[in-house]
Parts: structure tokens; C-alpha cells; sequence
């Protein structure tokens, strides 16, 4: 059983004046994050292979958030379809997320283009000048993602319009600093573009910390993923209601000839297997049965499907069920607009809380 996350309880119960002055102290620090997004919420939802398609995506743009598709490995006619399908399920705005090394991204930005989508999200490494431009001449916004701030200052100087600030508290593939850090690091000396932040984000209380300290809003993925409207199968989305915070730990490498990229999930059977098959693959290089090209790949190899295998047919053993630290504060399958509406009034009441604290010390 996870323990219970105790918050100051108000002694007394905000007024409905306390809470209109806080919600309009809330609504003015999201200001620039939802001019951005052209969202009722400063509230991106990250894109996750396999979780973030139609029905998720579309959930959290109804819901006044910001919906991610995420492109992955689709080909420029299947991410046509899947924007079609998202629209016929929302008017509302949501964007797209590609990966930079897809051998078609040009082609999956004009995809994006011809779909008339207003925000692409470029991932996995700094996006190509071509990509930028292409996507920027065609009306759409460009976020990427600042994992310091020396790439921070360079994406602005490429032309990108927002940046994500993602820390390694997150799920899937993460860098190695804390949002912690990392927004200290960044956010005091961007403010040419918007800077979103994630990483560890559970509760609007959090969110608001990073707001005053000058993020236009978050992006959360884990507590997404476990959200009702996901088509993550309801053994993955039990796994996050169960799991705590230390559950949700990085791909351990055993050898610095052969890279492992860190990725959060939650350990189990196959995270304990991928040690082994590291071990033994290092045994085989070392004893001239494999060369290095081939050792390298077949540890690579080993989590191929993986993820595919977790989010859809539920197998949480050997899967690959990428979560961040944030899991732990995942308590309930909840609708979509059941979490965006609980980080609100989180947020909300956290601010009648300072007020009051402010007014008591005079
Ligand atoms: C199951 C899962 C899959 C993910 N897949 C991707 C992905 O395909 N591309 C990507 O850019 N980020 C991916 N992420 C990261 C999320 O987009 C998001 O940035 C992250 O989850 C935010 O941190 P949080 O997990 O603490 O909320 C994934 C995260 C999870 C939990």
C-alpha cells in the first residue's frame, strides 16, 4: 500500500472570495503557457509511444489541457490518420510530437502542416535547422527539449518558439539532472520563449512552485498514462495505482563499453533480465564469440517490442512499464478531467494557503 501524502489541511475552508482571488492569481502565472498553447490550462500532457493517441489525446484537450500525439515510428500516412482521428474527437488544440532521428521527419512535419497542427514538439536530440524551418514556415510552433542551458540558449538562437525543461525524476528516457536543478539552472536566465517544465510533476502544488519561479506551465506524462480514457491496459494502469515513488528506477548499465540510454520504468522481471542478458552478451564479447558491434546491438535489442508489450497486452513482467518517480502519487484510474481539475484546485487552495500566511505575519 502506498503511504498517504499528507497536506496542511486549511483550518477553515477557503471563501469563495479566497478562491476566486487565488484562481485569478493562478490563471494570470499560466498566462503565457496558455497564450502559448491557446489552452485553458498551462497543462501539456507529454507524449508517450503507445499511450498517447486519439482518445487520451483527445481527453485532454477537451479537458482544457494540451494533448501530445506521439509520432514514434509512424510512418507519414499513419500520423495523418491519427491527427484526422484526434480531430474528429476534439476541436480543441493538441500537437505533435516527432522524433528527430525518424528517417522521415521532413515528410511527418509536412504531414503536420497539410493537418493544419499549430504545435510540433521535436524530440529526441537537437532538432535539425531544416525541421525548424520547414515546420516554422508552415505556421506551425516549434517546442524542443533543453536538457542544459547552453542548448537552451542555441535552440532559441535556431528558431524554436518553447522549450521543455525535462528532469530526470520523469518516465521513459531521461537526462541526468533533476528538474529540481535543472529549472534553477535554466529558468531564471530564458525568458525570450515560454519554458514548460516536467519531470516528478503529481500535484498542482508542485506545478505552482515552478510557475512562481517563472515556468509558463508543466508536462506530465505518468499520471496521463494511468488516466481512464488511456488505452493502456488495465494491468499497466493497476501496476502505477500500486507502485510507489522508488519503484519507478533508471536502466542500470554494467559495462561503459556498452551504452545503456537510461530510461525510468518500474522494475521487474524484465529489468532484472536485462542484467543478466547484459552480463552474459559481455561474457560472449569477451570471449571472441560476438564482436563489439554485435554485443552492442543485442543488448539494444533487448527491449525491443518492450514497451508495445507493457501499454497493450499488459504484460507488466517482461514489459518495458516506463513510469516516473511521480507514479507514487498516482492513487486511482481517474478521468482525465478529474486529474486536471484536482492539480487546479491543488494550486488553487495552495495559494489561499500562502495568502493566509502572508496576512498572519502581517
Ligand atoms: C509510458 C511513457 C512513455 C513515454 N514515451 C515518450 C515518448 O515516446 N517520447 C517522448 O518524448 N517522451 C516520452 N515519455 C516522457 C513523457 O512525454 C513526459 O515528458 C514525462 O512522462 C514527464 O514526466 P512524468 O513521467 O514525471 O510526468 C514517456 C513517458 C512515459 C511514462
Amino acid at each position: 500500500m502506498k503511504p498517504e501524502i499528507m497536506t496542511q489541511p486549511l483550518t477553515t475552508a477557503p471563501t469563495d472570495a479566497e478562491k476566486l482571488a487565488a484562481r485569478k492569481q493562478w490563471d494570470h502565472l499560466c498566462k503565457r503557457g496558455t497564450d502559448f498553447l491557446g489552452t485553458q490550462y498551462a497543462i501539456l500532457a507529454g507524449a508517450m509511444s503507445w499511450v498517447s493517441e486519439r482518445h487520451l489525446v483527445s481527453a485532454i484537450s477537451n479537458a482544457g489541457g494540451f494533448g501530445v500525439i506521439a509520432c514514434g515510428a509512424m510512418q507519414p500516412e499513419r500520423l495523418a490518420e491519427e491527427i484526422a482521428a484526434t480531430r474528429a474527437m476534439t476541436d480543441k488544440p493538441f500537437g505533435v510530437n516527432l522524433i528527430t532521428m525518424h528517417p522521415q521527419l521532413l515528410e511527418l512535419v509536412d504531414v503536420c502542416l497539410q493537418a493544419g497542427v499549430g504545435h510540433i514538439v521535436l524530440a529526441g536530440g537537437i532538432p535539425p535547422g531544416a525541421a525548424i524551418k520547414a515546420a516554422k514556415d508552415g505556421g506551425a510552433k516549434v517546442i524542443a527539449f533543453a536538457p542544459a542551458l547552453v542548448l537552451a540558449k542555441r535552440l532559441i538562437k535556431m528558431g524554436v518558439d518553447a522549450l521543455v525543461i525535462e528532469g530526470a525524476e520523469a518516465g521513459g528516457h531521461v537526462g541526468p539532472v533533476s528538474l529540481t536543478v535543472l529549472a534553477q539552472e535554466i529558468l531564471p536566465h530564458i525568458d525570450q520563449v515560454p519554458v514548460f517544465v516536467a519531470g516528478g510533476l503529481g500535484r498542482g502544488d508542485a506545478l505552482l512552485a515552478y510557475l512562481e519561479q517563472g515556468a509558463a506551465g508543466g508536462q506530465l506524462g505518468t499520471r496521463f498514462a494511468a488516466a481512464a480514457e488511456s488505452i493502456a491496459h488495465e494491468k499497466f494502469k493497476h501496476t502505477f495505482v500500486r507502485a510507489n515513488a522508488r519503484d519507478a528506477v533508471t536502466s542500470v548499465q554494467l559495462d561503459e563499453r556498452f551504452p545503456v540510454i537510461p530510461v525510468r520504468g518500474l522494475a521487474n522481471e524484465g529489468s532484472r533480465k536485462f542484467l543478466v542478458h547484459q552480463a552474459d552478451v559481455i561474457n560472449r564479447f569477451q570471449s571472441g564469440v560476438v564482436s563489439k558491434e554485435e554485443a552492442q546491438l543485442e543488448i539494444e535489442h533487448f527491449w525491443a517490442g518492450a514497451l508495445r508489450r507493457a501499454v497493450i497486452e499488459g504484460d507488466v513482467e517482461s514489459g518495458s512499464v516506463m513510469a516516473g518517480q511521480s507514479v507514487g502519487l498516482v492513487k486511482a484510474v481517474q478521468p482525465v478531467a478529474e486529474i486536471i481539475a484536482d492539480l487546479v484546485d491543488q494550486a488553487v487552495e495552495a495559494l489561499v494557503r500562502q495568502k493566509r500566511r502572508m496576512d498572519a505575519d502581517g
